[in-house]
C-alpha cells in the first residue's frame, strides 16, 4: 500500500517556498520536541534555494531548535565546493552560513575522491549513521523533480536506477543533466523517510508531475515513483505552485490547504 500524498498548490513561486518553510519549521520543532534530534535531507538545484533562504528569515530563525538538526544530501555533482554547480555550495550560500546548525553535524558529499564511486561507498557510512539516528528513517528529505521526471540524481532509463536495495549512495555516470558525474542517494534510501517534501514550480515541471502523480505506474520513465515513504506513518507533501500543479492536472481534491 503507498501513501497518499498531499498536494499545496500555491499561486506562485515566493507563495510556495514561504508556504513550504513554514511547514519545514513546524515539523523540525515538533519532532525535535518529540525526540529531541531531527535528521534532513537537502535537495539540490535551484528551486529549493528559496525555501532555504526563508529558513534564515525570522521568524524561523528564532524558532527553530537548529543545534539539534543534522544535514545530509540527496544528491551532489561530482565538481568542488567551490564549483558553482556544487549542491554543497548552494546550500551553504543561502541557508547553512545563516543557522545555528553545528558545523559536525553538517556531512556534504564528498567530491574530492578519484572517482565519485569511492565518494558513494565513504558517504554510504554517513547516510547509515544518519539514519539510525532516527530508527531508520530520515525525519524529513526534501527533493525536486525535472522536467525529464528526475529526482535527486536518479534519472529516466539510467542504469543507476537498477541499483541493488541493498546499496544506499549510488555513483551515476553520464548524468543527462550536466555535470555529468554524480552521487545519489538511491530512491530506496530517499524512501527512508518520515516525510518526503517535494518542491516544484513553473510550467515545465507540469507534465513529470502529473505523470509521477497520476500517471501509469512507470518507474523507470518517471524515477520519482520510486519514492515511497513506509505506510502508514509515512508521510509525502507536494508544495507546487500553480504553474507546476494546473497543468499537471493535480487532483485538487487533496488540496487542503490551497491559499
Ligand atoms: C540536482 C538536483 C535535481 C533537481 C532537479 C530540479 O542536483 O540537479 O538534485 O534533482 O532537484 O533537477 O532542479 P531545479 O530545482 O533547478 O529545477
Amino acid at each position: 500500500m503507498s501513501i497518499q500524498p498531499e498536494i499545496i498548490i500555491r499561486p506562485d513561486g515566493a507563495v510556495v517556498q514561504q508556504a513550504a518553510a513554514e511547514y519545514v519549521a513546524t515539523l523540525i520543532q515538533k519532532r525535535v520536541e518529540a525526540r529531541g534530534a531531527f535528521t534532513l535531507v537537502l535537495a539540490g538545484g535551484n528551486t529549493p534555494r528559496g525555501l532555504y533562504q526563508r529558513l534564515t528569515d525570522e521568524p524561523f530563525h528564532s524558532q527553530v531548535p537548529w543545534e539539534q538538526v543534522h544535514v545530509v544530501w540527496g544528491d551532489e555533482r561530482y565538481v568542488p565546493y567551490a564549483d558553482g554547480e556544487s549542491n554543497y555550495q548552494m546550500a551553504r550560500e543561502s541557508f547553512l552560513m545563516h543557522v545555528p546548525i553545528p558545523q559536525d553535524q553538517v556531512y556534504p558529499i564528498p567530491t574530492h575522491y578519484p572517482t565519485p564511486h569511492k565518494a558513494a561507498t565513504i558517504y554510504a557510512r554517513m547516510v547509515e549513521m544518519t539514519l539510525e539516528m532516527g530508527e531508520g528513517l530520515f525525519d524529513l528529505v526534501i527533493l525536486g523533480i525535472g522536467a525529464d521526471g528526475h529526482t535527486a540524481s536518479l534519472f529516466p532509463h539510467h542504469p543507476a536506477l537498477d541499483t541493488s536495495e541493498d546499496i544506499l549512495v549510488v555513483a551515476v555516470e553520464n548524468a543527462p543533466k550536466p555535470p555529468p558525474q554524480r552521487v545519489s542517494l538511491t530512491a530506496a534510501t530517499l524512501s527512508r523517510a518520515a516525510c518526503v517534501l517535494f518542491l516544484a514550480t513553473g510550467a515545465e515541471k507540469a507534465e513529470a508531475i502529473h505523470a509521477t502523480l497520476h500517471g501509469p505506474p512507470d518507474p523507470y520513465r518517471w524515477p520519482a515513483q520510486r519514492i515511497q515513504p513506509p505506510a502508514p506513518a509515512g508521510k509525502m507533501v507536494w508544495f507546487v505552485d500553480s504553474e507546476a500543479g494546473e497543468h499537471a492536472g493535480v487532483d485538487r481534491a487533496v488540496d487542503r490547504h490551497h491559499g
